[in-house]
């Protein structure tokens, strides 16, 4: 009989085709309530799992004596417990690379949207108040030529760097764990401590994994550190900044504006004060969300999945 193993989410047809080579499948869209019932059923016979944001520790591997694969189709993997999957033998995957240059465009769009405020104009036009020629007051600022500073150097901050210095003629500074003399070669980067990035910075683009270290890296203190005339776009997870300290800074206008793909809490609470602030673009998560791109990101999760099913090693092992 083919190993069992659940997709939690929705994926093309083909892949399915594909995992459906080598597997006996369940389904599901997503997981919501009752469905969630339902796939810690079948999470006890299952041999691997292929999904995203799924939060995977102790007591969900509890529940899946069988498990030998937790295959992300996502590029981060802060929802994985690691310690626990390597313990029990259970491999890890992701899909790193393959949405690299569609995640970077939806980033480098974001800073744009925010500096040239489409969205607040886009609502102007369309709620009929456009109604004399655009003043002063809705007037954004520049893109080119400014220094964009860049949190994170790493496949897909190398991607805003490139279009920022190549389509722009930004100035690049950026912090990482380590420098990276490729990328200062390429685009003209220059490697500076977070605290030098955020007094210098035009724009400060935040794209770090989530980890212990980069929990609220961006704080009070940082905001305050930035210039008042700075954007703030968050393009990695909402954990990494302490939305409470951004909001204040925002109202304040310690900092002019801020472009957020990701939140502290998702999808963002209704009652949320981002949703009444008009120098804050909010996108709902969707760096990776284009249909070529995800269907490369699910085709690669579930290669990785097949490949730890017979023993050998997945295309993106983690752990
Ligand atoms: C998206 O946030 C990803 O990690 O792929």
């Amino acid at each position: 009989m083919k190993p069992k193993v659940i997709v939690y989410k929705k994926v093309d047809q083909e892949i399915l085709d594909y995992l459906g080579e080598y597997c006996q499948l369940k389904t599901y869209d997503s997981l919501d309530t009752p469905s969630y019932l339902d796939f810690l059923k079948e999470l006890k016979e299952a041999v691997g799992i292929l999904g995203s944001g799924l939060k995977v520790d102790k007591e969900l591997l509890d529940q899946a004596p069988l498990l030998k694969v937790v295959s992300n189709s996502s590029v981060g993997y802060d929802n994985l417990d690691l310690e626990v999957l390597s313990a029990r033998g259970i491999m890890a995957t992701n899909t790193p690379d393959v949405l690299n240059d569609t995640t970077a465009d939806t980033i480098f769009g974001l800073l744009l949207a925010t500096a040239r405020r489409f969205p607040e104009l886009d609502h102007m036009v369309k709620s009929k108040q456009w109604i004399s020629k655009i003043e002063k007051d809705l007037f954004g600022v520049d893109v080119h030529h400014k220094k964009l500073g860049i949190i994170g150097m790493g496949n897909i901050g190398k991607k805003i760097a490139q279009r920022a210095h190549l389509g722009f003629d930004m100035e690049i500074l950026y912090h990482n764990r380590s420098p990276k003399p490729a990328v200062e070669k390429q685009f003209k980067a220059k490697y500076c401590s977070l605290e030098e990035l955020l007094r210098q910075s035009d724009f400060v683009c935040l794209m770090t994994p989530l980890s212990p270290e980069t929990v609220k890296l961006m704080g009070e203190r940082e905001f305050k550190m930035m210039k008042r005339t700075a954007i703030f776009v968050n393009g990695s997870r909402g954990a990494t900044v302490d939305e409470k300290a951004l909001i204040q800074a925002l109202q304040d206008k310690t900092i002019l504006a801020a472009g957020l793909d990701v939140f502290e809490k998702e999808p963002l609470p209704l009652d949320h004060p981002f949703l009444t602030m008009k120098n804050v673009v909010t996108l709902p998560h969707i760096g990776s969300a284009t249909a070529e791109t995800r269907n490369k990101m699910d085709r690669l999760a579930a290669e990785n999945l097949v490949l730890a099913l017979e023993g050998k090693r997945p295309i993106a092992h983690i752990n």
